[in-house]
């Protein structure tokens, strides 16, 4: 069996298409667009790579972008005052600090105090809360399994009555996949089990999974001999094993690995998605998603 590839790279395309016609009708109705603001503290480069990619994807989109780059030094108390007057803004419905942020600030303490109705990273524990709750409690699902979510369901992948395994439990994906996989409503109503790295049998677990979704940072982890003949696989790790020099650009560029060993899953799988071009380039989608839906909020439209 091959298994049919679920492109981040194509349904991106669609979703984005989707935004803009949205964008563009609330723009002439209302005289509003979605304001973003994307708070990079100092000059770590992926951080610069991740924040660029939002901002360039917000422009094409007609948003009002903010870039607020701020020194690696910046006090914690500098960074929760610019927050603040984001907060206050009406022209901004998306806050965004991208993490990870330098020792000295205390990570928390700075998402705590984004105005969780601007959180469209969905961090926020009141939009934890939102999430767990479920149905039309939830603003702002993270962004990550958002797009897992939302690529299952695209891709036609029944997950009613379905036996989902999530392999990993970070507060970013595991955790927050699992909650929604397991709530009532379409692409969802599933019996989840999550397997992390103090469970005993990992292979048993995955072997039963009509979806699996693996998010565990480590390359290569699931073999293909713990996949079910024709099941859903979702690969959520980006692991950098090594640098290349980019045919395209001729830069040096890293090597991407994903979770599952793919081209040996993808003869047993029924549908796989690839590293790079699976899960990674829905993220930044969804925040688009968030950003859309937080004005929509605002004007009363959602
Ligand atoms: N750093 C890596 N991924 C993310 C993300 O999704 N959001 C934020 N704010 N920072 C990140």
């Amino acid at each position: 069996m091959t298994a049919k590839l679920i492109k981040g790279t194509e349904i991106r395309e669609q979703i984005l298409a989707e935004i803009k016609e949205e964008v563009d009708k609330i723009k002439a109705e209302h005289g509003v667009v979605p304001g973003l603001v994307t708070i990079l503290v100092g000059e770590n480069p992926a951080s610069v790579s991740y924040v660029t990619a939002k901002i360039r994807t917000a422009k094409s989109l007609g948003f009002k972008e903010v870039q607020d780059n701020q020194p690696e030094d910046i006090t914690e108390e500098q960074l929760l005052a610019l927050i603040d007057k984001y907060n206050k803004d009406d022209s901004i419905h998306g806050i965004l600090v991208q993490l990870p942020l330098p020792k000295h600030i205390d990570e928390k303490k700075v998402l705590n105090a984004i105005d969780p109705d601007k959180d469209v990273d969905g961090f926020h524990p009141v939009n934890v809360g939102r999430l767990m709750i479920g149905g039309s409690e939830v603003k702002f699902p993270p962004c990550t399994p958002a797009g897992i979510q939302e690529m299952i369901v695209r891709a036609g992948v029944e997950t009613e009555g379905a036996e989902v395994v999530v392999v990993g439990r970070s507060n970013i994906v595991g955790k927050p996949i699992a909650v929604m996989m397991m709530q009532k409503g379409p692409g969802a109503n599933a019996t989840v089990t999550v397997v992390h790295t103090r469970t005993k049998d990992l292979a048993a677990h995955c072997k039963r999974a009509d979806i699996l979704i693996v998010a565990a940072g480590v390359p290569g982890l699931v073999k293909p001999e713990w996949i079910k003949p024709g099941a859903c696989v979702i690969d959520v790790g980006v692991n950098r094993v090594g640098e290349k020099i980019s045919e395209k650009t001729g830069k040096k560029v890293a090597i991407l690995k994903g979770d599952v060993d793919f081209d040996a899953a993808k003869e047993i799988a029924g549908w796989i998605t690839p590293v790079p071009g699976g899960v990674g380039p829905m993220t930044i989608t969804m925040l688009m998603r968030n950003t859309l839906n937080s004005l929509k909020f605002r004007l009363g439209l959602m």
